[in-house]
Parts: C-alpha cells; sequence; structure tokens
C-alpha cells in the first residue's frame, strides 16, 4: 500500500461497510439454524477446536473479510515478520518472537545473521543454571540450597511470566517439579509490593532474578535497588554474586548494577518486552520454578503455532480468523471492548496477560507511516475466570453494553474432583457454564417466550434478553504446558493480525512515555522539596495544589533517612 493509503480507503473495507448494513438485520437466532454455516465456522488445529458461529457473521462476511485481509497485504506482513525485516519501523527492529520458540536447526534471519544459535545459547545457559540451583550445586552466600526466587520486573517483563507461573501452579507435572520451591513475581514501585514479596522469605535462601529489556526502568531498578539492599543488609555485600541474577538486552547496566555478567541471561531488542516471555524474561524464572524440561515443552506449543500460522489457509489460521473477527467487531460494528474469559482459574492471569499484549501493540492513534488513523484501532481487553465473572460483570455483557467475549475451555480438569452422589463432578459443573453462556447472549430471551412461562407483565422488560451478542468458543484438550504456549501465541499472532489489518506499527509503544517524563519531573520535586525545602514550582494549579497537600500532609518524612525495609 503506498504510504498515505489507509485501509479504509480501499474497496474492500468499503464493501463491508455495506454488508455490515444487511448484517445488522440479522440475528445469532437465525444465523445459528444454519447448520452449514455453523460446520463451516468451527476450525480444529493440534487438538483444539475453535467455534466463532456466534459471530455476527456469515460466510460472505468472511470471504469479504478475507479480500480485506489482501487489500491489507496481511500474508506479506506475516512473512515479513517471519523473515526478519525491521517491521518496527519506528524503532527500526525486526519482530522476532517467533525465534524464541524455533527449533534449534530453524534458520531465522534479523539483519543478515541467524538468530536461532544465539536463542539456543541463552536457553542452554538458563537449562545449566536453572539445574545447578534446583539441585543445589549453586548455593547462596552462607551454603544454603536457594529454593526461593523473587523474579522483579514489570510490565511485559512480569505479565507473561506470572500468567504461565499462574497456570503451572496446579498442572500435575508442573506442580511436581516445584515442590518445595516458591517462585514470587515483584513489580509495582510500591513498597507494600516489596513488603508482600520478601515476607516469610530468608534472604539465606533466595535468588532475585532482576528482569528488565532496558535496564533502566524506574520502577524495576528501585525495587532491585530495595531487594539488594534486603540481601546485603542480611548476608553483606559480596552476596549479590550469589544471590542477584538478571535477564537484560543491556548487559552493561546490569554489570553496572553490580552483578555479574556471568550470571545476566541475555535477549535481544528484536524481542518486544510484552512479546518477551519465551525469551529468558520467562523462560529462566519459569525454569528455575519448574525445571527446564517443562518450560521447553511451553515453548514447543508457541511453535506449533507459529508453524500454523505462517502456513495454514487463512480460512483455517486460527489467529488469523481471530484477528479478522476482532477487526469486524472493532471497526465495523464499533464494539470498543473484548472479554476474555477462561473456564479455567488457572487462567485468572490471562487476561491482565493479554491487555497489554494487545492494548500496548493496537491502542494507537497513526498509521504505520504516521497519518492519523480516521478509526478506531486497538481494543479495551479485560477479563476474569469462568465463573467468577458471571457473578460480576456478566449482567452489563447480558443486557447492557454489546461486549464480544472470547470463552476458552478445557476439556480435562488440571486437578479433576468427583464427590459421590453429586449430579455431575466439578469441571463438569464449571463447563455447564461455558456452554450455556455463549448460547444465552446469542439467543437471548424473548418477552413471548417469557409471556409463556407466565411472567408477570411489569417484569417483562426487566427479564428480557436481547440476544444477538457475539462471542467465539475456543475448547482446549488439556491445560498442560504445551497448550498453555499454544493459548500464548494464539493470542500474540491474533493481536498482529488486528494491528496488520489497521495499518499500524504493533509493536512499539511511544503512548508510554510522556507519563515517565512528567513522573521524572514530579520526582525532582519531591527530592528538593523534602531535601532543601524547596517550594512547589512548575506544575499547573491542580498538580501544585495535590502536591503541595501531600507534602505538607507527610512533613514527617525525614530528609536524609537511613535505609529502612518493610517490617511485617
Ligand atoms: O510500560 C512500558 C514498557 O516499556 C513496556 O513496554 C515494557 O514491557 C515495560 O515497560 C518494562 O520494560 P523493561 O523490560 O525495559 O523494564
Amino acid at each position: 500500500m503506498a504510504s498515505s493509503t489507509l485501509i479504509c480507503d480501499t474497496e474492500a473495507w468499503k464493501d463491508l461497510k455495506g454488508h455490515l448494513e444487511e448484517i445488522k438485520h440479522t440475528h445469532l437466532r437465525d444465523l445459528m439454524a444454519d447448520t452449514s454455516r455453523c460446520q463451516s465456522m468451527m476450525v480444529e488445529f493440534d487438538g483444539m477446536l475453535l467455534d466463532y458461529s456466534r459471530q455476527r457473521a456469515t460466510l460472505a462476511t468472511m470471504d469479504k473479510l478475507y479480500v480485506l485481509a489482501e487489500a491489507a497485504h496481511l500474508k506479506q506482513k506475516i512473512g515479513s515478520m517471519y523473515a526478519g525485516e525491521h517491521i518496527n519501523s519506528t524503532e527500526n527492529r525486526s519482530v522476532l518472537h517467533v525465534a524464541l520458540r524455533a527449533p534449534r536447526d530453524a534458520v531465522i534471519n534479523s539483519d543478515g545473521k541467524n538468530v536461532v544459535p544465539d536463542v539456543w545459547n541463552v536457553l542452554d545457559k538458563i537449562r545449566e543454571f536453572s539445574e545447578k540451583v534446583r539441585s543445589g550445586s549453586w548455593v547462596g552466600a552462607t551454603g544454603k540450597v536457594l529454593k526461593d526466587v523473587i523474579a522483579i520486573g514489570i510490565g511485559g517483563s512480569f505479565l507473561g511470566p506470572l500468567f504461565v507461573h499462574t497456570a503451572l501452579q496446579t498442572d500435575p507435572e508442573a506442580s511436581e517439579c516445584a515442590k518445595g520451591r516458591q517462585l514470587r513475581f515483584l513489580a509495582n514501585v510500591d513498597p507494600i509490593d516489596v513488603a508482600r514479596n520478601i515476607t516469610g522469605l530468608n534472604p539465606e535462601t533466595t535468588l532475585v532474578v532482576v528482569v528488565s529489556k532496558t535496564f533502566t526502568t524506574a520502577e524495576t531498578m528501585l525495587n532491585a535497588r530495595t531487594v539488594r539492599a534486603w540481601i546485603t543488609s542480611a548476608l553483606g555485600p559480596s552476596a549479590v554474586a550469589k544471590h542477584m541474577v538478571a535477564v537484560s538486552t543491556n548487559l552493561a547496566l546490569v554489570e553496572k548494577f553490580g552483578i555479574d555478567p556471568n550470571n545476566a541471561f541475555a535477549f535481544w531488542d528484536w524481542v518486544g518486552g510484552r512479546y518477551s516471555v519465551c525469551s529468558a524474561v520467562g523462560v529462566l524464572p519459569l525454569s528455575l520454578q519448574y525445571g527446564f524440561s517443562v518450560v521447553e515443552k511451553f515453548l514447543k506449543g508457541a511453535s506449533s503455532i507459529d508453524q500454523h500460522f505462517i502456513s495454514a489457509p487463512f480460512d483455517k489460521n486460527i489467529p488469523v480468523l481471530l484477528g479478522l473477527l476482532s477487526v469486524w467487531n472493532v471497526s465495523f460494528f464499533g464494539y470498543p471492548a473484548r472479554a476474555i474469559l477462561p473456564y479455567s482459574q488457572a487462567l485468572e492471569k490471562f487476561a491482565p496477560h493479554i491487555q497489554q499484549v494487545s492494548m500496548e501493540s493496537n491502542g494507537k492513534g497513526v498509521s504505520i507511516d504516521g497519518v492519523p488513523l480516521p478509526y478506531e484501532s486497538g481494543e479495551i481487553d479485560f477479563g476474569e475466570p469462568g465463573t467468577n465473572g458471571q457473578h460480576s460483570f456478566y449482567q452489563l455483557i447480558h443486557q447492557g453494553r454489546v461486549i464480544p467475549c472470547d470463552f476458552i475451555g478445557v476439556v480435562k480438569s488440571q486437578q479433576p474432583v468427583y464427590l459421590e452422589g453429586e449430579v455431575v463432578n466439578n469441571h463438569d459443573e464449571l463447563m455447564s457454564n461455558f456452554f450455556a453462556q455463549p448460547d444465552a447472549l446469542a439467543y437471548g430471551k424473548t418477552s413471548l417466550e417469557l409471556q409463556k412461562e407466565n411472567v408477570p407483565q411489569h417484569l417483562i422488560p426487566h427479564k428480557t434478553f436481547s440476544g444477538n451478542r457475539p462471542s467465539l468458543s475456543l475448547l482446549l484438550p488439556s491445560l498442560n504446558v504445551y497448550n498453555i504456549g499454544q493459548l500464548l501465541a494464539i493470542y500474540e499472532h491474533r493481536i498482529a493480525v488486528e494491528g496488520f489489518i489497521w495499518g499500524i506499527n504493533s509493536f512499539d509503544q511511544w503512548g508510554v512515555e510522556l507519563g515517565k517524563v512528567l513522573a521524572t519531573q514530579v520526582r525532582k520535586q519531591l527530592h528538593t522539596s523534602r531535601k532543601k525545602g524547596d517550594s512547589v514550582e512548575g506544575f499547573n494549579f491542580s498538580t501544585a495544589t495535590l502536591l503541595k497537600r501531600y507534602l505538607e500532609a507527610s512533613s514527617d518524612v525525614p530528609a536524609d533517612p537511613p535505609t529502612v525495609l518493610p517490617q511485617i
């Protein structure tokens, strides 16, 4: 596409706009009655089943979306990503998270160099190091085994590993491998998060992994200095060498911080922070907790989707279908949000992770060529596991706003429970809801049906459900570490597909910068006010008033305090 051409100017987009008017006159009740349509909207891959028949789409819609994909050069864009082209043009970088989980013998080039051997060098180093720590051949400064790990990082250096860790905690194989060990995540710069993370841990048996792509993120670096103080105040400065390691692309700053470069695990600037869970960012802490051989299966799961994404035709390609349908919902129907509803408590941190992957990637205001977008990109992602969400925000989803929903279900529970005499086992009870909710959204309940049930007239408007609310269902065979890798990659690629169609750069994040700059100015002010009593200057009336109130009300904070660590 020429640099200023936007996807909304293409015939394919205009055709879909016209088609939308036809679709608006359909109801999912009627669309669902067409069995051959529904059959065509089921896709299977590697044991999982995607059912998108409850989308407000016909087969003609899908054909038009494939034409849109062609107009957006989707296939070429996916190819360019895998070929290591600098598709993150504002940062002049390749986007190669697929290389992080590629088989050892794969060839994936960035700037003329095959990056796969570098990836495997780091993976081999992680395998070796994590085995040493787990087996007790690498011990802490006082000779004790390091059985607890605090991973310090934020955003992409936190959310993905937390999601995977949370999902693995109840997996029988993984939990067996993690016996006697703890993995904690310290992300927020709030000292309360420090307190929560160090409470109950002994510095003598704790290994700290500082995870930061840049090694400059203010929150992470202050947390790293704080936990370093916790270690050194108990064990002396030399303990850092045994108790602190790092994951970063900036090895020079790691060394400057005082961590031995031999204890640093590299990754590369062609890995976006939010796409980094398959790099040392996730693989190191997770291998320390579960062992490398478990984590390797996670990489294999993600890799299986990478192969599928690059090779499957679009009408059988799960990430492509999901991405196109999201564009249809956001850009044509104008639905601004997407609910991610895993019917598995193990996936409770999935939606928070996808929030970053999706909203940091696709929440943009200009095209990749800098042209202001006359349409919205991105969506508001949120979610909770079922059935908890049902007792929280589903009221709005059923009778209030229309929010396309992703229902994610699992055939075999990680932790089956059977109670003698119960109607169904506990997982069947959970899954009854997974199967029921999409139909409730799609079909709704009419006033006629309510009348037939003798519902009092005055309650009929309150008990009516309009239905026609789109959702899709993804049924996974189980939730083992391989499936968790697959799920991650499906969403990563789906989000890339959306960005490719919208014509934006899904791999930069300039929108997070301004707030950081303004915080620097506030930090300086707090420093000089506390240390020298300087008055608050250079802020607008509102911020100045708030700052003054804050400083006055906390005037007991010492100007030059000694180190004080949380005391709980
Ligand atoms: O929030 C902005 C951001 O740059 C994210 O993109 C990134 O995941 C996070 O900060 C953490 O960055 P780093 O890994 O460099 O500490």
